[in-house]
C-alpha cells in the first residue's frame, strides 16, 4: 500500500518532469502583434506573430512552440513598414517628404503661376496607398479680362485657350476724347483675376485765352477735348514764355499757359559779351535788343586785383540791368569796354 501523499508528491514530480520550464512572455520584435501574449506559456503552447496594419513580415519565423527547456528559439522576425508608390516629383511643383512608407505624410507645394488641384498633403495608408490622390499643379489662367467703358484692349493675346497664363498681361487705351485715370496695363494675378482696370473718362477743356500781345490757334470746334491742341505766338518785339504748343490734359485744363513778354533795348551799344558759353559782340548778336529770359554776362574789372571778373544780366518782361561794374570808354571815336582799353595800353 502506498500512502496517498508519496502519490502526489510523485505526481507532482512527473508533472514537472514531463512539462519542463515555461517559457516568459517572448520579446518583442518592432510592430508586431503576438498571439496570444501573456506573461508565461505551457511547454508545448504555440504562439503567432504578425505584424501590425502597415507593416509588413521579412525574414524569421512566425509561428512557435515554447519548448521544454522554457527558452523561445531566437526569433529574426522584422515588421517593416509599407512603402507607398514613389511621389518624389511634383510636375511644376515641389514635394516635401523624409520617407514614403507608412505612416508618413508628405505635403505639396506649386511653383509661382501654378495652384495645387487637389490636397497638399497626402499620408502613406496602411495599405501602402497614398490617401487623398496625390494632386497636381495646374496653371493659374484668367479669362479674358473685361474691357473699361469707353477703353478697347490695344494689346491682348490669350496664350491658354481663351484665357491668359498668371503673369501675362493686357494693355487699354482709351476712346478718343477719353484720358486714363490708373494703369493702362492689367496683369493676371495668382487668383486668376486681373489688378485693377483703369477708367477712361470724357475730358474738356475750355477755350484758351488769348495772351497779351499775342495770339492763340486751336481747332475750329465747338468743344475741346482731351489731347487736342493749341498753338501761341506773340505780336513782334514779344517773346513766348512758355512752350509754342499746349494740350489739353486729363485734368482738364491746359498743359500750360503760355504768356507774352516784352524784349529788351539795350542801352549799351557795343562790347564783348559772353552768351550762351561764347563770346560775342552785343552790337551784332543783340541789336534788336535782348528777347524775354535770355542772359548774357558782361565783364568787369577789378580795379585793386586787376582781373577782371563777369557779371550776369537778364531780359525780364523787357527790363534788363545792366551792371555797375561794367563801363565803357570811347576813344578816337572807338568804343572800349573798361576791359579792352586796359588790354590795348
Ligand atoms: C511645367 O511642367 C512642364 C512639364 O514638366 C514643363 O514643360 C513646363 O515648362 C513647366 N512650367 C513651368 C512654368 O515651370
Ligand atoms: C473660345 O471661345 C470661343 C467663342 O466663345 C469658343 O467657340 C471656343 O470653343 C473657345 N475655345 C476654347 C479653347 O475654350
Ligand atoms: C482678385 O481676387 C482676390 C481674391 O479673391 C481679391 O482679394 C482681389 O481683390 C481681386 N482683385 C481685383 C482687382 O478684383
Ligand atoms: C491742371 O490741373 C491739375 C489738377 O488740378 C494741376 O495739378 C495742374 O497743376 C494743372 N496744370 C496747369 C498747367 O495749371
Amino acid at each position: 500500500m502506498i500512502p496517498p501523499g508519496l502519490i502526489l508528491l510523485s505526481c507532482f514530480l512527473c508533472h514537472v518532469a514531463i512539462a519542463g520550464r515555461t517559457c516568459p512572455k517572448p520579446d518583442e520584435v518592432p510592430f508586431s502583434v503576438v498571439v496570444p501574449l501573456k506573461r508565461s506559456y505551457e511547454p508545448g503552447e504555440q504562439i503567432v506573430f504578425s505584424c501590425q496594419p502597415g507593416y509588413v513580415p521579412r525574414g524569421g519565423i512566425r509561428r512557435f512552440t515554447c519548448p521544454l527547456t522554457g527558452l523561445w528559439p531566437i526569433n529574426t522576425l522584422k515588421c517593416i513598414p509599407r512603402v507607398c508608390p514613389f511621389a518624389g516629383i511634383l510636375e511644376n511643383g515641389t514635394v516635401r517628404y523624409t520617407t514614403f512608407e507608412y505612416p508618413n505624410t508628405i505635403s505639396f507645394s506649386c511653383h509661382t503661376g501654378f495652384y495645387l488641384k487637389g490636397a497638399s498633403s497626402a499620408k502613406c495608408t496602411e495599405e501602402g496607398k497614398w490617401s487623398p490622390d496625390i494632386p497636381v499643379c495646374a496653371p493659374i489662367t484668367c479669362p479674358p479680362p473685361p474691357t473699361p467703358r469707353f477703353a478697347k484692349l490695344s494689346d491682348y493675346k490669350p496664350l491658354a485657350g481663351n484665357n491668359s497664363f498668371y503673369g501675362s498681361k493686357a494693355v487699354f487705351e482709351c476712346l478718343p476724347h477719353h484720358a486714363m485715370f490708373g494703369s493702362d496695363t492689367v496683369t493676371c494675378t495668382e487668383h486668376g483675376n486681373w489688378t485693377q482696370l483703369p477708367e477712361c473718362r470724357e475730358v474738356k477743356c475750355p477755350f484758351p485765352s488769348r495772351p497779351d500781345n499775342g495770339f492763340v490757334n486751336y481747332p475750329a470746334n465747338p468743344v475741346l477735348y482731351y489731347k487736342d491742341t493749341a498753338t501761341f505766338g506773340c505780336h513782334e518785339t514779344y517773346s513766348l514764355d512758355g512752350p509754342e504748343e499746349v494740350e489739353c490734359s486729363k485734368f482738364g485744363n491746359w498743359s500750360a499757359q503760355p504768356s507774352c513778354k516784352a524784349s529788351c533795348k539795350l542801352s549799351v551799344k557795343k562790347a564783348t559779351v559772353i552768351y550762351e558759353g561764347e563770346r560775342v559782340a552785343i552790337q551784332s548778336k543783340f541789336k534788336n535788343g535782348m528777347l524775354h529770359g535770355q542772359k548774357i554776362s558782361f565783364f568787369c574789372k577789378n580795379k585793386e586785383k586787376k582781373c577782371s571778373y563777369t557779371e550776369d544780366a537778364q531780359c525780364i518782361d523787357g527790363t534788363v540791368e545792366i551792371p555797375k561794374c561794367f563801363k565803357v570808354i570811347q576813344v578816337n571815336g572807338h568804343w572800349f569796354t573798361d576791359l579792352t582799353f586796359l588790354s590795348l595800353f
